[in-house]
């Protein structure tokens, strides 16, 4: 297996340990819920996003334990994005991660509970005193997630997907688009680390830099899956972005522009990192998994 890739899985193998725990199961009435959490956290993912906490992290000396908690609170949120968007009155999708979506699976009512409980815990994660012994960091991490989190980040961004179905999005609004549904949550993710570490503004600032590319050529790469990915390997359903009129970069541009203009912002992105030298080496190199990824 190429090293990126298990460094990727044993930093997977770390955050799931650590979701775990945040979940233990119990028999009261209300254990459904806590099921359901557990399977929309714990089954597969990439765990892109807690790499880049762990990555960020890395570069500060943060001590593993606070950087584990800000990965799985992040991760946290982004399952919990995935659980409500497909939902049937978002996507409507059936298969996420190569299983039944957590709605199929439970019903959608407990799809939306143990989204919003998803969503609640991540913040409980980080602003519990075993995250960072400064409470100004965590208020720092809680802010950044926050806002990356809501109606000026992904949710607005998932707002403006839907809205986009039935208008003409050219390529700048498409950009805003991306970057708020997908791109704030992974800035954050790369932001979390100089947080955690009280690093300089320069510091977070590049990584803030980097991310805001990254974020970019992620979701072009996603949007590109969904037309050219195989549906057992990237385990979810392919072909829906056009049926549903979505907007994307591969819609405007088509597939060639749309997969140069990926490779092209994750050079950028890693141009970025030149101030960390070869201590972000991780991250360069995740720049480049992430526009060639098959899932
Ligand atoms: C999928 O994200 C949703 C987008 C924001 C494009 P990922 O591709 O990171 O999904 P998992 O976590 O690996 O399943
Ligand atoms: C979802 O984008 C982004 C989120 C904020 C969840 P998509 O709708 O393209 O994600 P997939 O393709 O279903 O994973
Ligand atoms: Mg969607
Ligand atoms: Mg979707
Ligand atoms: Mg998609």
């Amino acid at each position: 297996m190429p090293d990126f890739k298990k460094l990727l899985m044993e930093n997977a193998e770390a955050v799931n340990e650590a979701l775990d725990k945040f979940f233990p199961m119990h028999d009261d009435p209300e254990g459904q819920l806590i099921e359901a959490m557990r399977y929309s956290t714990l089954d597969g993912g990439k765990r892109i996003r807690p790499f880049m906490v762990m990555a960020s992290a890395g570069l500060f000396n943060v001590r593993q334990s606070s950087a584990l908690r800000a990965a799985a609170a992040i991760e946290m949120v982004h399952c919990y994005s995935l659980v409500h968007d497909d939902l049937p009155a978002m996507d409507d999708d059936e298969l996420r991660r190569g299983q039944p979506t957590c709605h199929i699976k439970f019903n959608e009512a407990t799809a939306i509970l143990a989204g919003d409980a998803l969503l609640t815990k991540a913040f409980e994660v980080l602003s519990d005193e075993a995250t960072h012994d400064d409470p100004k960091v965590r208020a720092d991490l809680v802010l950044a997630l926050a806002r990356a989190a809501g109606a000026e980040g992904m949710v607005g961004g998932q707002m403006l997907d839907l809205v986009a179905e039935h208008h003409t999005l050219m390529i700048p609004e498409i950009t805003r688009l991306q970057r708020m549904k997908t791109g704030m949550l992974i800035a954050v993710s790369c932001e979390a680390g100089a947080i955690l570490g009280k690093a300089t503004e320069g510091a977070r600032h590049a990584l803030h830099a980097f991310a805001h590319d990254l974020g970019l050529a992620f979701q072009i790469a996603d949007d590109l899956l969904d037309v050219e990915g195989d549906e057992n390997t990237v385990g979810k359903k392919t072909g829906k972005d056009i049926a549903a009129g979505k907007k994307t970069f591969v819609t405007l541009l088509g597939i060639e522009r749309a997969r140069e203009q990926a490779q092209m912002l994750a050079d950028q992105a890693a141009d970025h990192l030149e101030v960390f030298a070869e201590k972000a080496d991780s991250l360069r190199q995740l720049a480049d998994f992430v526009v060639k990824r098959r899932n």
